[in-house]
């Protein structure tokens, strides 16, 4: 705030309590012996020039010189910043000082407890909740329930494994899924034949073209089974449960110009204590009986 409109406020705001007590003072009326009326008459009532009611007038007087005292002590003065230098921004980050005391001490009992204990305790759980929230939730959605390119981490359907040391790995390192793309080198013929193999749920419209082609280029990374590989991040394409969508285009799109999702790493975000934390939650997540 400029200083002209810094003093223009302070002159305003001392000129209105100044303004008050001569108010309150100049036009006391003193208490007197007879009983005056101030001359105004309603429907033949008259009203008295009483003196205000002693506690009433003390109340005022208290009110101001509580303000006058706030404005000594606290900012509230145009650019004068109270003699004790408080702040809004300073009372917030000793709140959340605190606060952040306390969680580490949360934090560090939480680190000595192993996952599948921790992932059941009910406190522990609604702090990994909060985690979740800030870190993970604007790409697995709040509730963990995922989104077209962000796996449900909810389910039993991993891409990269669902025990405790592989979901601290995604967390910590980070995963990037890696589906080539096939155009140019399969044909329209066999991406055509292998994505109905693949999207067929009825198993007459399983043609042996499709399972060959599949066994040509694709059971390396998904298995022969076409049930996935852990190790790769190569989704089970058997079940119901799609990345990308499951619909014929959908999987033709895959193939065309392949799939490469990146699960950030957050080992510079968080630390181990808070990464241990968010594990035991995405692994509560879906053991937990729900
Ligand atoms: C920028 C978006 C983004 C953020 C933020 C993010 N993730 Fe992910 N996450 C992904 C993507 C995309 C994948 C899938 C990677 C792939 O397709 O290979 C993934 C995969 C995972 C997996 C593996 C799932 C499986 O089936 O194996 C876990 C577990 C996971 N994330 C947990 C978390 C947690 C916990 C956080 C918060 C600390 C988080 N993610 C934050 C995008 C994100
Ligand atoms: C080099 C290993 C590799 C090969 C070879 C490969 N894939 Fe993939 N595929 C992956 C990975 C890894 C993903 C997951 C990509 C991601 O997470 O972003 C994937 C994803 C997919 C998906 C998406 C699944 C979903 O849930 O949406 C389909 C469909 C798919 N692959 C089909 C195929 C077919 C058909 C072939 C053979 C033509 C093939 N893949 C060959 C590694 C491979």
């Amino acid at each position: 705030m400029s200083s002209f409109w810094s003093g223009w406020i302070i002159v305003l705001t001392v000129a209105t309590i100044i303004g008050l007590f001569w108010l309150l003072f100049g036009n006391r009326t003193r208490p007197n012996t007879e009983e005056k009326t101030t001359g105004h008459v309603y429907d033949g009532i008259e009203e008295y020039d009483n003196p205000l009611p002693a506690w009433w007038l003390y109340m005022f007087v208290i009110s101001m010189v509580f303000a006058i005292g706030y404005l000594v002590i606290f900012p509230g003065l145009g650019n004068f910043k109270g003699v004790i230098g408080w702040t809004q921004v300073g009372q917030w980050e000793k709140e959340n000082e605190k606060l952040d005391a306390k969680f580490d001490v949360l934090l560090k009992k939480y680190a000595a407890m192993p996952v599948e204990e921790l992932a059941k305790d009910e406190k522990a759980r609604r702090s990994g909740q909060r985690l979740f929230a800030s870190y993970c939730a604007t790409c697995h959605g709040s509730d963990a329930g995922g989104n077209t390119g962000f796996p449900n981490l909810r389910d039993q359907d991993w891409l990269y494994g669902g025990s405790p040391d592989r979901i601290a790995e995604t967390i910590t390192k980070g995963r990037k899924g890696a589906m080539p793309a096939w155009k140019g080198i399969m044909t329209d013929q066999q991406i055509n034949d292998v994505a109905t193999w693949l999207a067929a749920t009825d198993p007459a419209q399983k043609t042996a073209a499709g399972a060959q082609t599949f066994a040509t280029y694709c059971a390396a990374c998904h298995g022969a089974d076409a049930k996935g590989n852990l190790m790769l991040g190569a989704p089970n394409l058997t079940d119901n449960i799609w990345l990308y969508g499951g619909g014929i285009g959908d999987i033709k799109t895959t193939l065309l110009y392949g799939r490469n999702g990146q699960m950030p790493a957050h080992e510079n975000i968080l630390t181990p204590e808070k990464i241990h934390l968010l594990t035991a939650y995405v692994y509560g997540l879906s053991t937990n009986p729900q």
